[in-house]
C-alpha cells in the first residue's frame, strides 16, 4: 500500500510499482528487498514435501530469529541513501514522479494522482494519519465511474479465462501449430508459439520465405539474449521449437494449422482443400483472414465442422484481442481448441460469428468512414484527431489510417460496404486519391496524412497529401470538437447495437472486450456499451437525433436504443447504476505539494 511500502523498499522503488500498478517477479522482489527470501516454485519439486519443509524453516526463523527490519533494503551507494533517507532526496523523488504523470494518467486516470499524495504523505505523517488519508483516498477513488468500469473489464478479463462456458465444447489444448505463409503475421504467430512452447511448422511456397520467417524466431529469441533477459539456452530451446519448409508433411502431427497467407478466397479454398487430405481428423483447420468469408471458406471442406477464424491483429505480440470465429458449420471442440490456443498464447479470445469484417473491423471501418467523412466535410485532420485523443481512444482515426496502412483501409471498405451495406460507402474521389498516391499509404511508406521518420516516429502533417485531399472539399465545416467526438462514436454505438440484435457476439461483455483489447477504446469508460450506460440512453437517443437531422440517416438511432430510453434500461442492468457514480476529472486530484 501508500503507506507501508515506501518504508520497506524505499521511496524510489516504491513509486515505480504504486504509480503504474505494477507487478514485481520474484527476483526483482527479493533484490528490492520487497520480499526476505524466495523458495523454488511448487512445481519444481516431485512432491510437496521438499517445498514446505522450505517454507516452515523460513517461517521459523522469522518467528523465533531476529525481529524484521522495517527498511529492509540497504541503501547500495550514496546516491540512494539520499533520495530514500533524506528529507531533500524524497521531496525530489517525488517531485520528479509527480513531473511524469500527467503523461501517465493521460488526463484520464486519478488514481495515481491520489496514490502519489498519499504516499509522499506517508513519508512523513504519523502511520495513524497516513493510514487515514490513505482510507480516504480510496473511498473515493473506489466510487468513481473510472473505478468501476476498470473493475468490470478486469472482471470480463477473468471471464475470458473461462473457455467451457464461453465454447459450449472442450477441445484441446494445442501442442503443435502449424502455419500457411511466412510473411508479416505467419511469422510473428510462429514467435508467439515459441514464446510459449509449443510446436511450430511453417509453410511457405519459396524456402527462401519459409528461411525469412525462421529466422524473425530465432533474431526475436537471440535479441532477448543479447539484452541479458534470455540465457543462450534457453534461447536455442525456443529457436528449435520452429521449423519450416516448403511441403506439407509437417502439417500431418499438428493439432492446429493457422492460415495466414495473401487475402486471396481461391487461394485459401485450395490450401484448405489441400490441409483437409494431409492432416489428422481432429485437427483444426483455421484462417487468419481479415475480410474473407469464413462460411464460404469451410463450404469447400468435406468436414465444414473443422473450419475456424482465429484473426489476430498487427502486431501479433502487442494486440491483446483474437478474434475467434465460427460459421454456421464450425463444431464447439473445434472452437473450442481454437479459444484454447489463443489462451495459451496469452491472448484475450472473443468469440464472434461470421461477418463482413467480425466485430472489430465492422466497427472500426464505420468509424474510420466517419472521419473520413469529416474532412471532406473541411475539417482540419489533427483537429479531428485531438477530439477522439481527448476522447480518450489511444490514437485519432487519421493516425490509425496510417498505422493500418491507407490502401488496406481502403480495400476493406467495399468489402463491408458489399456485405453490410450503404452506410460503408465511401467517396469514390477518396478511394481515387488513395490509389493514384501509392507513395502516400501511411507508416509503412513513410507517409501517409502525416509524415514519419526512418524508424516510425510521427512527424508533422503530410501537405503534398493534404493539399490533395483538400481539392477534394466541397464545404467548410466548423464542427466543434464535441460534435466530432459524439459523430465517431455514435456510428460506432449504432453499428454495435445491429451486432448485438445480429446475435454476432454472445453478449454485451463480449462486444466491449473487443472494443477495448482491440481497438484500445477509453478503457476507463469500460467499453463502447458501458460508456452508452455511463452516458445516458435517453441523452444518446437524443443527440443522435440531433445529428440525424444535420448529417443523415446513419445516425438514426438503432430501435435498440430508443426502446432501452423508452424502458429505463441498460446494457448492463446488473452494474452499478450509472446515476450513482461520478467521474473524477483530473482537476479535482490532489496535487502533491512539491
Ligand atoms: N498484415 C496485417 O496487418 C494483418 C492483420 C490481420 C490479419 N491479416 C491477414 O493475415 C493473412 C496474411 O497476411 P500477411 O500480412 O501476413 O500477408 P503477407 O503477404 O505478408 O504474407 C503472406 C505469405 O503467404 C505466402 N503464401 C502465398 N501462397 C501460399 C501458399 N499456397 N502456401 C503457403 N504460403 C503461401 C506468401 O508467399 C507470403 O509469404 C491475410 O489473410 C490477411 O488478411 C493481416
Amino acid at each position: 500500500g501508500t503507506v507501508r511500502l515506501s518504508k520497506i523498499i524505499g521511496l524510489q522503488e516504491a513509486l515505480k510499482i504504486i504509480l503504474p500498478g505494477g507487478a514485481v517477479n520474484a527476483k526483482k522482489a527479493k533484490k528490492i528487498g520487497l520480499v526476505d527470501k524466495v523458495i523454488p516454485s511448487f512445481e519444481s519439486f516431485p512432491g510437496q514435501h521438499t517445498f514446505w519443509r522450505g517454507v516452515t524453516a523460513f517461517a521459523k526463523s522469522k518467528l523465533w530469529g531476529k525481529p524484521t527490519r522495517v527498511y529492509t533494503r540497504p541503501n547500495k551507494t550514496w546516491g540512494d541513501y539520499f533520495l530514500n533517507s533524506t528529507s531533500i532526496g524524497n521531496w525530489m523523488v517525488g517531485r520528479e514522479a509527480a513531473r511524469g504523470l500527467d503523461k501517465m494518467a493521460k488526463g484520464r486516470y486519478p488514481g495515481p494522482y491520489f496514490a502519489l499524495d498519499s504516499t509522499i504523505n506517508a513519508v512523513s505523517a504519523s502511520h495513524l494519519d497516513a493510514e487515514k488519508l490513505e482510507a480516504k483516498y480510496f473511498g473515493k477513488l473506489g466510487g468513481s465511474s473510472q473505478s468501476k468500469a476498470l473493475i468490470s473489464l478486469f472482471k470480463m478479463m477473468e471471464g475470458s479465462k473461462k473457455f467451457q462456458e464461453k465454447c459450449g465444447g472442450e477441445g484441446i489444448s494445442p501442442k503443435k501449430v502449424g502455419i500457411v505463409g511466412a510473411g508479416v503475421m505467419g511469422s510473428q504467430i510462429a514467435v508467439l508459439c515459441a514464446k510459449k512452447g509449443l510446436k511450430v511448422y511453417i509453410r511457405d511456397i519459396k524456402q527462401q520465405f519459409v528461411d525469412k520467417g525462421v529466422g524473425l524466431v530465432a533474431s526475436t529469441f537471440n535479441a532477448q539474449v543479447a539484452k541479458k533477459r534470455m540465457s543462450q539456452e534457453k534461447a536455442n530451446s525456443k529457436i528449435a521449437l520452429v521449423t519450416g519448409g516448403t511441403g506439407v508433411e509437417g502439417f500431418r502431427d499438428c493439432d492446429l494449422i493457422i492460415e495466414a497467407a495473401v487475402e486471396l478466397m481461391p487461394l485459401k479454398k485450395k490450401i484448405f482443400k489441400e490441409l483437409e487430405k494431409v492432416t489428422k481428423p481432429e485437427c483444426v483447420l483455421a484462417t487468419n483472414t481479415s475480410s474473407l468469408s469464413i462460411t464460404e471458406l469451410a463450404s469447400v471442406l468435406e468436414n465444414p465442422s473443422r473450419c475456424v477464424g482465429i484473426h489476430f491483429f498487427n502486431p501479433v505480440g502487442k494486440m491483446p484481442l483474437v478474434e475467434v470465429i465460427r460459421c454456421p458449420s464450425t463444431s464447439h471442440d473445434m472452437v473450442a481448441t481454437g479459444y484454447r490456443f489463443a489462451l495459451k498464447l496469452g491472448k484475450v479470445p472473443v468469440i464472434c460469428n461470421d461477418c463482413p469484417g467480425f466485430v472489430v473491423n465492422r466497427i472500426l471501418g464505420i468509424y474510420m468512414g466517419e472521419a473520413v467523412k469529416l474532412a471532406m466535410e473541411g475539417c482540419k485532420l489533427p483537429f479531428v484527431d485531438d477530439a477522439l485523443l481527448e476522447f480518450g481512444m489511444p490514437m485519432g482515426p487519421f493516425r490509425l489510417m496510417d498505422e493500418v496502412g491507407l490502401d488496406v483501409a481502403a480495400h476493406v471498405a467495399p468489402v463491408l460496404e458489399n456485405g453490410l451495406g450503404e452506410r460503408y460507402k465511401s467517396d469514390p474521389r477518396y478511394a481515387e486519391l488513395i490509389k493514384s498516391n501509392p507513395q502516400f499509404l501511411g507508416k509503412k511508406t513513410g507517409a501517409g496524412f502525416y509524415k514519419y521518420n526512418a524508424k516510425g516516429k510521427q512527424g508533422p502533417l503530410n501537405s503534398v497529401f493534404v493539399r490533395k485531399l483538400n481539392n477534394l472539399v466541397t464545404s467548410n465545416s466548423n464542427a466543434s470538437k464535441k460534435a466530432i467526438k459524439d459523430r465517431c462514436v455514435m456510428v460506432m454505438l449504432n453499428e454495435a447495437c445491429m451486432i448485438l440484435e445480429e446475435n454476432m457476439v454472445n453478449c454485451p461483455e463480449d462486444l466491449d472486450l473487443a472494443m477495448v483489447m482491440g481497438t484500445g477504446f477509453a478503457p476507463f469508460t469500460g467499453g463502447l456499451l458501458s460508456y452508452a450506460d455511463f452516458r445516458g440512453i435517453p441523452s444518446i437517443v437524443k443527440r443522435m437525433e440531433w445529428l440525424e437531422k444535420r448529417c443523415g440517416t446513419r445516425f438514426k438511432p438503432h430501435k435498440t436504443l430508443v426502446k432501452m430510453a423508452k424502458d429505463g434500461t441498460r446494457f448492463f442492468p446488473d452494474r452499478p447504476d450509472p446515476k450513482k457514480v461520478r467521474q473524477i476529472p483530473i482537476k479535482e486530484c490532489p496535487r502533491s505539494k512539491l
